[in-house]
C-alpha cells in the first residue's frame, strides 16, 4: 500500500515527541499498519529552533493554514494548542479538504468540536482526538466505541496531570506550589498558559469533551461550575490527611432527575480510595454504566511520549482503516439537556 503521508502543525514537547517515535519505530509501525507512515511537512513558529529531530526530508510550511489547505498529506496533525486560530482555521481547512485531523488540542474541540466533527462527516474525512483527554489513557476510544449500548451514570476522575503532579508533591515533599508548577512546565506537562491548569479550565475542556460523548449532550466547557487549586496550601493537604482524605482535583459528569451535571473542584478523597493513590503526572478516569459497571483507568496524564503514543494510535487507526470503510463518528448529535451552571450541585 502507499505509504499514509502526514503534516505536523506544531513541534514542542508533543509534536518533537512525535517526530521521534515515527522516526526511531518506521519499520516497526510500516509493518503493524500494513503501510509506511512518512512525515512530508511540518510547521511551528521557530524554523530555526533545534527540535532534536531530523527534519530535513520534510517541507517546511511557514504557517499551519498554508499547510492545510497546500501540503500532499493524508492526516493534518494539530499540536500547537488554542481553541483559536491558526489551529481552528487550520483543522477546519485541512477536514474540508476531506484531510483526516488528528489533535491534542482540549481547548480546540471545548470549543469547536461538534463543529468540526461535522465538518470532518461532511467530507468524509477522520477527526481523531485520543490524546486530548488524560494523555496516553484510551478513554474516547473506551466512551466513543467499547461502551456503545451502555447507559453511562457518571464520569469522573483526575484529568490534569500538572495539578496532580502539583498536589503529590506539595504533599510528600513539602515543596511551595510555585516550585512545584516550575516543576511541571519543565517536565513538559503544563499548558503554554499554566493558568489552564491550576485555575481548573484544562480540567473542564477535558471533562466537556467527556460528558458530550458519555450523554450525547452538547459541549459546554464554559457552563461548568469550576474551581482550581490555586488556593489550596500545605495546612490545607495536611488538614485532609489528619483526617483519612487526600485533596484531589476532580471533573465529574453525571446523570441527575433533571439533566446532566458538570464540575470541577479539589475534592477530598479517602486515603484508601483507588484515586487517592493516584500520584503525580498520572491521571485517573472512572466510567460508571449499566451494562459494563465501573470501568476505572489509570496511567500517564501528560508529557512528551504519553501524549505522542495516543496521537500515533490515532494516526495508526487512520494508516490501517481501508478507503469506503464505515467509520465512527467523531462526536454524536447533541440530543439531552446540560444542567445549567447555577443549578449545579456541590455532593
Ligand atoms: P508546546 O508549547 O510544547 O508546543 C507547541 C508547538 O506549537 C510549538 O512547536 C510551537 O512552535 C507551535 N506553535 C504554537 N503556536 C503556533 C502558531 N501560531 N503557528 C505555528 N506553530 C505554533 O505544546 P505541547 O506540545 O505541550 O502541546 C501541544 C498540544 O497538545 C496542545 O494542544 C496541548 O494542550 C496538547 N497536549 C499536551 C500535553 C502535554 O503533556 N504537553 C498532553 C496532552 C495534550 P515553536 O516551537 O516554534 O514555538
Ligand atoms: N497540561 C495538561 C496536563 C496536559 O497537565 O494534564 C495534558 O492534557
Amino acid at each position: 500500500a502507499d505509504a499514509l503521508k502526514i503534516g505536523i502543525a506544531g513541534l514542542g514537547t508533543v509534536g518533537a515527541s512525535l517526530v521521534r517515535i515515527l522516526q526511531d519505530r518506521h519499520e516497526m509501525l510500516a509493518t503493524t499498519c500494513g503501510r509506511a507512515i512518512e512525515i512530508t511537512a511540518v510547521t511551528a513558529r521557530d524554523r530555526s529552533r533545534d527540535r532534536g529531530v531530523d527534519l530535513s526530508k520534510t517541507t517546511w510550511f511557514d504557517d499551519a493554514v498554508s499547510l492545510a489547505a497546500n501540503a500532499d498529506i493524508d492526516v493534518f496533525i494539530e499540536l500547537m494548542g488554542g481553541s483559536g486560530d491558526p489551529a481552528y482555521a487550520a483543522v477546519k481547512t485541512a477536514l474540508g479538504r476531506g484531510i483526516h485531523v488528528v489533535t491534542a488540542n482540549k481547548a480546540l474541540l471545548a470549543a469547536h468540536g461538534i463543529e468540526l466533527a461535522a465538518i470532518a462527516e461532511n467530507n468524509g474525512a477522520l477527526l481523531n482526538y485520543e490524546a486530548a483527554v488524560a494523555g496516553g489513557i484510551p478513554v474516547i476510544k473506551a466512551l466513543r466505541e467499547s461502551m456503545t449500548g451502555n447507559t453511562i451514570s457518571r464520569v469522573y476522575g483526575i484529568m490534569n496531570g500538572t495539578c496532580n503532579y502539583i498536589l503529590t508533591k506539595m504533599e510528600k515533599e513539602g515543596l511551595s506550589f510555585e516550585a512545584c508548577l516550575k516543576e511541571a512546565q519543565r517536565l513538559g506537562y503544563a499548558e503554554a498558559d499554566p493558568a489552564f491548569d491550576i485555575e481548573g479550565n484544562d480540567t473542564a475542556h477535558k471533562l466537556s469533551i467527556l460528558t458530550s460523548l458519555a450523554f450525547g449532550t452538547a459541549i459546554a466547557a464554559d457552563d461548568i461550575y469550576l474551581e482550581g487549586i490555586t488556593n489550596i496550601s500545605i495546612d490545607d493537604i495536611n488538614a485532609a490527611a489528619d483526617l483519612g482524605y487526600r485533596i484531589k482535583l476532580l471533573g465529574v459528569a453525571q446523570r441527575t432527575e433533571s439533566g446532566i451535571e458538570q464540575r470541577v473542584h479539589p475534592t477530598m478523597v479517602p486515603y484508601d480510595s483507588v484515586i487517592a493513590q493516584v500520584d503525580g503526572v498520572t491521571n485517573a478516569v472512572a466510567i460508571e454504566s449499566d451494562i459494563l459497571g465501573e470501568l476505572l483507568m489509570v496511567g500517564p496524564g501528560a508529557g512528551g511520549n504519553a501524549t505522542a503514543s495516543a496521537v500515533l494510535g490515532d494516526v495508526a487507526d487512520i494508516a490501517k482503516s481501508r478507503p469506503g470503510a464505515q467509520h465512527v463518528p467523531a462526536f454524536g448529535r447533541p440530543t439531552n439537556a446540560l444542567l445549567p451552571y447555577k443549578r449545579a450541585q456541590i455532593q
